[in-house]
C-alpha cells in the first residue's frame, strides 16, 4: 500500500483539483486499513470536478488485486481495470456486451457507480454480479439489486466496488468490432480537450448538448474554462482551468438552463463572483 499527498488535477481527466491523501490498495488488508476514517473513492477520475482546496478524507485508489482481471474476461474482474482495455479484450474474443461502452475513460469501479453508458448501452446490461465492501465485509449483488438507472446506482452508503463479473455473450469478431464502430462514429462530435465527459445529464427525451448550444453558450469561457465550440454538454479546461472557473461555466449554464450536473463534484466549490462573457 502506498499513502501520499497527491494533487487530484493529476488524477482526473479535466485536470483540476486540489490535494489529497491519496491511498492506492492493493489488497483487502489495505483496503480495511484505508477505510478506517472518512474516505471517498478515485477510480479513473473522468467523472469529478474536484475543489482546487482538494478534500480532507482519504482519497482509495485501487490497484494490486483490485485491478486484476483475466484477458479471456471470464471470471472476477477487479474494479480497478479499465473499459477501454476490456472493451480492446472483447473486440479480439468476439464477444459481445461491452460495445455501448465504446470511448469511456473509467475504471470498473467507476462505470458501476455511475451505470455510464450511452445509447447503445449501459453498465449494467453486462454485468452478472458486483462484490462490493461495505461496512467492513464483502458481499456479492446481482444487478438488479442495485437500482441501476440512467447514469445513477443506489449503491449500500459507502461501498466500495471490488470485483465483477460480466455477462457477455460470443457473437464473434466482425459483429463485435461493427456495433464498437457505430458508437465510435456517435462519438465522433466529441472534444478531445481535456474534460470530464458531459457535464449536464440530458433531460428525458432532449439532450443537454443541444439545449446549450440552442442557447449560444458554446464557446462562453470563464479563465481558462470553456464550453466547447465543438459539443455543448462538455465544459473543457484550456490548461490551467480551476476548478471555481469550471463551476462558474456550470452555474451559467444554470441560470438559463434547468440542467442536472452529470459530474461528481468533491468538496466545496464556490463559483467566482464576476464574471463576464
Ligand atoms: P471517477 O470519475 O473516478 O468517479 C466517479 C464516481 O464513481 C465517484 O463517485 C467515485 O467515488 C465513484 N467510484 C469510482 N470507483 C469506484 C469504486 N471502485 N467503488 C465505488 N465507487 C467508485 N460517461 C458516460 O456515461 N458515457 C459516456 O459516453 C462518457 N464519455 C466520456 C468521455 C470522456 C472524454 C470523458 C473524460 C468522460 C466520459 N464519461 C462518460 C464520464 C465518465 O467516464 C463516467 O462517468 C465514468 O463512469 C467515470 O468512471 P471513473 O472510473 O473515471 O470514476
Ligand atoms: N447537439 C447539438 N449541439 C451540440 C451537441 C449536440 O445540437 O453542441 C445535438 C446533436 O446534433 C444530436 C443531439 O444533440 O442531435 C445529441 O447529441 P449527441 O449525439 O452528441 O449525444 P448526447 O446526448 O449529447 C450522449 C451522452 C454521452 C455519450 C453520447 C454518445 C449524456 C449526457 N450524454 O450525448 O455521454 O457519449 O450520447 O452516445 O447522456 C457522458 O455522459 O459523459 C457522455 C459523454
Amino acid at each position: 500500500m502506498k499513502i501520499a499527498r497527491l494533487p487530484l488535477a493529476r488524477l482526473t481527466t479535466i485536470g483540476v483539483g486540489g490535494e489529497a491523501e491519496v491511498w492506492t490498495v492493493e489488497t483487502l488488508a489495505d483496503l480495511k486499513a484505508a477505510t478506517q476514517a472518512p474516505y471517498r473513492v478515485l477510480g479513473n477520475g473522468s467523472n469529478l470536478l474536484v475543489s482546487d482546496a482538494g478534500v480532507p478524507e482519504r482519497v482509495i485508489r485501487l490497484a494490486g488485486e483490485f485491478a486484476r482481471w483475466n484477458p479471456n474476461l471470464s471470471g472476477w474482474i477487479g474494479a480497478g481495470a479499465l473499459l477501454p482495455s476490456l472493451l480492446q479484450a472483447s473486440a479480439r474474443l468476439g464477444l459481445s456486451g461491452l460495445e455501448g461502452l465504446y470511448g469511456i475513460p473509467a475504471q470498473v469501479g467507476g462505470a458501476v457507480k455511475m451505470n455510464a453508458g450511452t445509447r447503445f448501452g449501459e453498465m449494467a446490461d453486462s454485468l452478472e454480479l458486483v462484490e462490493l465492501y461495505h461496512d467492513g465485509r464483502l458481499e456479492q449483488y446481482r444487478p438488479e439489486e442495485l437500482g441501476f438507472s440512467y447514469r445513477h446506482s443506489e449503491l449500500p452508503q459507502g461501498s466500495v466496488v471490488t470485483r465483477v463479473k460480466l455477462r457477455l455473450t460470443p457473437a464473434g469478431v466482425e459483429a463485435v468490432r461493427a456495433k464498437i464502430a457505430l458508437v465510435d462514429a456517435a462519438r465522433k462530435g466529441q472534444p478531445k480537450k481535456k474534460s470530464a465527459g458531459c457535464a449536464f445529464k440530458n433531460p428525458p427525451g432532449e439532450a443537454a448538448g443541444r439545449l446549450i448550444d440552442a442557447q449560444g453558450l458554446k464557446g462562453l469561457t470563464v479563465g481558462r474554462a470553456m464550453i466547447s465550440h465543438e459539443h455543448g454538454n462538455f465544459l473543457v479546461n484550456l490548461g490551467g482551468a480551476t476548478a471555481a472557473e469550471m463551476y462558474t461555466l456550470i452555474r451559467k449554464v444554470q441560470a438559463l438552463l434547468p440542467l442536472e450536473v452529470e459530474w461528481e463534484i468533491w468538496g466545496e466549490i464556490a463559483p467566482l463572483a464576476e464574471v463576464s462573457r
